[in-house]
């Protein structure tokens, strides 16, 4: 299994590599490069972690070893937030940054399964499907946006305030990865009621999470750490189902088209997603929305459907 990692020198990327040093199965390669020169040392110091995960670190021009022979490409490459940027506001930063890199993926390992983690997922999704289109080589079931971060908070979230264990709590995160797109379904976690102040405050807190660390970190950036996390619990996921684990199931931002090109809510969209060694089996279905989830939904569908032809106008506007 080699899992290879864009941009592993940020904030998110040298948490996440740590994480998947300690975790990833035996003998499987970790594949690092970033254009910051301090990759290869990255590779190094990892390496002495006494676990089998061979760890290799690039830099430079040549992305091509990196790539080679990848099951898996994680892509934190990019611009993080500061106060006072949505993740709107990356745009201008990171599309380019996703075309360059999903161009030099398709040239080395097309068949690979992309996770991207660099926002604004909403549009860095819809850009890598395009580019990947153009090139003749997409696969609606081997490309995601990594929303687990939505979940994890969420579940934080109701284990505090419901006095529980965060672990034994988990809330479906539906829509997007950002502001009003973040829709969690609290109606549907078991045994637990909320009023609905508590529904009201807690959505608001769960879409403005990664603001209020933002805030927090004071110019530093964004989420780094939970981001690492939330990482690295998606990519062991996506590593059990190419090894054959059954029932393995994730929320993720995915292609929601049907084979017609048709769609219920927006071509891309966060929802429950069985995999296996071929990526998406299944997308599942969402279940019940209470009235309140309901409304969000529709809300936010204009948001997330601009967001998506943005990034999709972006990969066009290059071809032309
Ligand atoms: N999906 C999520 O839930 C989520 C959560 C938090 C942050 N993010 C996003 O993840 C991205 C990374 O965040 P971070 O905090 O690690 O940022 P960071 O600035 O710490 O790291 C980004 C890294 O990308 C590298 N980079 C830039 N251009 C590159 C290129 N062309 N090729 C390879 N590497 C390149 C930089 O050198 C840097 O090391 C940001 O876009 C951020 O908004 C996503």
């Amino acid at each position: 299994m080699k899992v290879t990692v864009l941009g592993a020198a940020g904030g998110i990327g040298q948490a996440l590599t740590l994480l998947l040093k300690n975790q990833l199965p035996v003998n499987s390669i970790l594949s690092l490069y970033d254009i910051a020169p301090i990759t290869p040392g990255i590779a190094v110091d990892l390496s002495h972690i006494p676990t089998s995960v061979k760890v290799k670190g690039f830099t430079g021009k040549d992305i091509m070893p990196t790539l080679y022979g990848s099951d898996i490409v994680l892509i934190a490459a990019g611009v993080a937030r500061k106060p006072g940027l949505d993740r709107n506001d990356l745009f201008k930063f990171n599309a380019s940054i996703i075309c360059n890199l999903v161009t030099q993926i398709i040239k080395i390992c097309p068949e690979t399964l992309i996770a991207i983690i660099t926002n604004p997922i909403n549009s860095t999704v819809a850009i890598a499907a395009e580019v990947l289109k153009k090139a003749g080589v997409y696969n609606k079931n081997k490309l995601f946006g990594i929303t687990t971060l939505d979940s994890i908070r969420s579940n934080t979230f109701v284990a505090k305030l419901k006095d529980k264990q965060p672990q034994n709590i988990t809330v479906p995160v539906i829509g997007g990865h950002s502001g009003l797109t973040i829709l969690p379904l609290l109606s549907q976690i078991p045994n637990i009621i909320f009023t609905e102040e508590e529904i009201t405050n807690l959505t608001k807190s769960i879409q403005n999470a990664g603001t209020e660390v933002v805030k927090a970190k004071a110019g530093g950036g964004s989420a780094t750490l939970s981001m690492g996390e939330a990482a690295a619990r998606f990519t062991l996921s996506l590593v059990y189902a190419l090894q054959g684990a059954s029932n393995i199931i994730e929320y993720a931002y995915v292609d929601a088209t049907e084979k017609d090109g048709k769609y219920k809510y927006a071509p891309f969209f966060a929802q429950p997603i069985l995999l296996d060694k071929d990526g998406i089996a299944e997308r599942k279905d969402l279940g019940i929305l209470s009235s309140y989830e309901q409304e969000i939904l529709q809300k936010m569908l204009k948001v997330l459907n601009k967001d998506i032809a943005l990034g999709k106008d972006y990969v066009n506007s290059l071809f032309l």
